[in-house]
């Protein structure tokens, strides 16, 4: 059957003292809504519905970047998760099949989770999400009975005798999505908070004669980021679980507690990760290669056997053929380098091709930036580049070509040719001793007077 997601993220989220809407704060580089939405895409939803409020147009906007088939539901008002729940509904008029709703500030919903929930409507009309509870603190609870879900009765609304009871709402429920907006059409808001409870849809489902049941979650997968500190919490968990999986893809790390790892971050088998590696969005590793001690990579593909770092910094739109090596202190942005390219020390590549087998000097600079457009450099296969070289871009060094160190490239070098570009050297015979000595008398003569 078809799926729906509804995704609430109207709240303004007070606690995080922030101008962002909360479920745009990140983990691992993505907004926590778009974890939420992760999750919910592994259900192949035709249909993803994200309910905004503050800070509407920054939700929006996250939201379509991650995928631009969401839609976005207005909730002007905060008058409740039923509230905000029926503000999907004319988005989703005439959908024939289940709505499944989630939190933009729950990230860490499993898909394995949200596939059980799905199975188990094939038996219920309304399915919830609950956990049994370390500490149950003001969750909703539920009611059941034997395997049928009575009713949830809110932490503030519920009885000491209910508040005894250990299993919890998530806040996750799936029914058919015609029959969930016929439900919320009868909740009231008569309640402690004076706000629209979706939980109610169970106790009003159940009068009706439908039928409830629960599918049980690890705790771990229903946290809530309500403050900083649990988003810090929240990015530990999420690094901890990504430094699982790249272990258990075949990755070698010295010390895994080091290396920072993105929501989207592929690393290949038998590729070594040295410590204090960070990678930021868009990064993929393949099999063998390494990345040595305090790199920092973005939006780039690092093929076999390349070596990158230490110390090194890939920029976006790097691309680094097959055993490629990128030392210390090298930036590279914008930068295709073929298999077996060296850029060894202290280099800026940047809006570049380097091609194979080419070797580029210390100290190298693709001046690449007039303060105004960007240009492009492609240097040759087997080209050689002399230590210190600037190349005024655009420029292009042949295959085979060389520079000499020290010079400033700003025409372009033929193939197989030798560019020197830079002030002849004139010796002076004995003027160094000459003048060396005139120094050091001068500096006597001053100590004494
Ligand atoms: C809700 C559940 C509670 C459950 C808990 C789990 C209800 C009534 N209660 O309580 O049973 O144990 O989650 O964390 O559903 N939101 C909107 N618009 C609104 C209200 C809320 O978009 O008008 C969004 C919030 O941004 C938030 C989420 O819905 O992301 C949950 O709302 P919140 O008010 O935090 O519900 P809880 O009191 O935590
Ligand atoms: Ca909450």
């Amino acid at each position: 059957m078809a799926v729906a997601l509804i995704i609430l993220g109207a709240g303004k989220g007070t606690r995080m003292q922030s101008e962002l809407p909360k479920v745009m704060h990140e983990i691992a580089g993505a907004p926590m809504l778009v974890h939420a939405m992760k999750a919910g895409e592994s259900l192949e939803p035709s249909r993803i519905v994200v309910v905004a409020g503050h800070g509407a147009d920054v939700v929006e906007a996250g939201a379509l970047d991650w995928n631009p088939l969401a839609q976005i539901a207005l909730q002007n008002e905060q008058l409740g998760t039923a509230h905000a729940v029926a503000q999907a509904r004319d988005i989703l008029e005439g959908f024939e099949g289940d709505a499944i709703v989630l939190y933009g500030d729950t990230p860490f919903i499993s898909e394995q989770t949200l596939q059980g929930m799905i199975q188990a409507r094939a038996t219920n009309d309304v399915v919830v999400l609950g956990f049994e509870a370390d500490d149950p603190a003001k969750y909703g609870r539920l009611v059941t009975d034997g395997d049928s879900l009575e009713r949830i009765v809110e932490f503030k609304d519920a009885t000491p005798q209910e508040r005894r009871i250990a299993l919890c709402n998530s806040g996750v429920v799936a029914a058919k999505a015609s029959v969930l907006f016929d439900l919320i059409d009868a909740v009231g808001n008569d309640n402690a908070s004076g706000e629209y409870y979706l939980t109610d849809i169970v106790g009003i489902a159940r009068g009706r004669g439908l039928s409830a049941g629960v599918v049980i979650c690890d705790e771990a997968e229903t946290l809530g980021v309500n403050s900083r500190e649990e988003l810090a919490r929240a990015e530990t968990i999420f690094q901890r679980f990504k430094r699982l999986e790249a272990f258990e893809n075949g990755v070698t790390m010295q010390a895994p507690e080091t290396v920072i790892f993105a929501h989207d971050t592929f690393v290949g088998r038998d590729a070594v990760i040295e410590p204090n590696v960070v990678f930021a969005n868009g990064v993929s590793v393949e099999s063998g290669a390494r990345i040595r001690a305090f790199s920092h990579l973005e939006g780039c593909h690092v093929s076999r056997g390349a070596v990158v770092g230490p110390y090194a910094r890939l920029r976006p739109g790097t691309e680094l053929a097959e055993d490629t090596k990128i030392g210390n202190f090298v930036e590279t942005k914008n930068a295709v380098i073929a298999e077996g390219a060296k850029v060894n020390h202290l280099s800026y590549i940047g809006d570049a091709e380097v091609g194979k087998a080419a070797n580029i000097g210390a100290g190298t600079i693709t001046c690449n930036y007039d303060g105004v457009f960007k240009h492009q450099t492609v240097i040759g296969a087997d080209a050689f580049i002399g230590s210190n070289t600037m190349l005024v871009a655009p420029v292009t060094v042949g295959d085979h070509a060389m520079t000499a160190s020290g010079s400033v490239i700003t025409s372009d070098v033929p193939s197989g040719d030798l560019a020197i570009a830079r002030a002849k050297q004139d010796n002076k015979t004995g003027f160094g001793k000459r003048l060396m000595d005139k120094l050091r008398a001068k500096k006597a003569s001053k100590n004494k007077g």
